[in-house]
């Protein structure tokens, strides 16, 4: 049988070096983040940049050090990437990226000096405080990653979010408070600004980490080559379909449509969630003929995935479905 796929794993990505945003997902993990940067230097961390005048402002006042600003949504990331070319800043790189999966993946042991939060969205209902970011775990987690004595440094408005905050500091074992004033340029930014004017109180908190005794919790694995079954059969023009859940580890694969792509009859189409704790991932897996009755299962690009080890168990899952409810047979599994 002829089916051949390409193997061999990729060289890592590095970016040009006057890149500003980073496609994260095809960096080496955790980052070598002196290569991104082309020097080493203290390497600070900030979370949900917003519209990146803080962080602009901050990295021109400290050329010696370098900056990698975090956030999910894509219009602030916009906004600030323009704001970071047009105002000439060298020393900051911006990721679109949610903090809690992007500090694990991407910042090696004692990688960081400070992490900056200005202004966290506070989720202010009780039943949704799970959505915050400053919990326990991220303290601990945020230990590993940054040098020791390290600082987590918050700004906020809200004062039910810093008192929760200090809560789970405490109760993350890791944490020491330290009274200090806010460098200026802490509550100049949008946020700060627009709660100054409507009256609220700002405040500024820093906590001082010490993640010794901690066990690292290392980057969830990736593997390359990209997962693949061969399989063998004829498709049918329609097949039953419901919902699948599959565990793969401590992960789940969940399966949640199949479609025939339009006009053809040598493409199935599996939209799948991979839920991996706090990497959660939306990723396509394609059935494609090769020739005759051959076929390969395979991980679409679309999207970009990370390949963890949920996503080799989604191609696992669709190939089993393909296998024990529309009658192909699995001839190749690798992955
Ligand atoms: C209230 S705004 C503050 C923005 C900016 N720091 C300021 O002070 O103007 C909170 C920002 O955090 C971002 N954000 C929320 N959750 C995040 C996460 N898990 N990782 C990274 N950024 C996040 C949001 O998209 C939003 O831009």
């Amino acid at each position: 049988m002829d089916l051949v796929i390409d193997t061999t794993a990729p060289a890592p990505f590095l970016p040009p070096s006057d890149a500003v945003l980073l496609p994260w997902r095809r960096l080496e993990h955790p980052v070598a983040w002196s290569s991104v940067f082309g020097r080493t230097a203290p390497l600070h961390l900030e979370v949900g940049f917003g519209d990146g005048r803080f962080t602009a402002r901050r990295a021109l006042a400290h050329p010696e050090d370098d900056f990698v600003g975090l956030e999910v949504s894509s219009t602030s990331v916009q906004r600030a990437w323009r704001r970071m070319r047009r105002d000439g800043v060298g020393n900051v790189r911006l990721l679109k990226a949610p903090a809690e999966v992007a500090v694990r993946q991407l910042f090696a042991a004692g990688a960081l000096r400070s992490i900056t939060v200005n202004f966290p969205d506070p989720w202010p209902k009780e039943r949704h405080a799970h959505h915050r970011l400053l919990r326990a775990p991220f303290f601990r987690l945020a230990a590993t990653r940054l040098a020791p004595g390290g600082e987590v440094r918050l700004a906020s408005d809200h004062l039910p979010y810093v008192a929760f905050a200090r809560d789970e500091a405490a109760r993350s074992g890791v944490a020491r408070r330290e009274r200090r004033d806010p460098p200026p340029e802490v509550f100049e930014t949008k946020y700060a600004l627009k709660w100054r004017e409507q009256g609220k109180p700002l405040c500024y908190e820093v906590f001082v980490l010490d993640g010794t005794g901690v066990p690292f919790e290392p980057p969830i694995a990736r593997s390359d080559p990209m997962p693949h079954a061969l399989l063998a059969g004829t498709l049918p023009a329609d097949a039953p379909f419901a919902k699948l859940v599959v565990p793969v580890g401590d992960a789940h694969v969940v399966v949640h449509e199949a479609a025939r792509a339009l006009g053809r009859d040598d493409r199935w189409l599996f939209r799948v969630t991979l839920d991996e704790g706090e990497l959660v991932q939306q990723v396509l897996v394609v059935a494609q003929r090769r020739q005759g009755d051959e076929w390969i299962v395979r991980l679409e690009s679309f999207g970009d995935p990370l390949v963890t080890p949920a996503a080799r168990g989604a191609v696992g899952a669709v190939s089993d479905w393909l296998e024990g409810t529309v009658g192909l047979r699995v001839v190749a599994r690798n992955y």
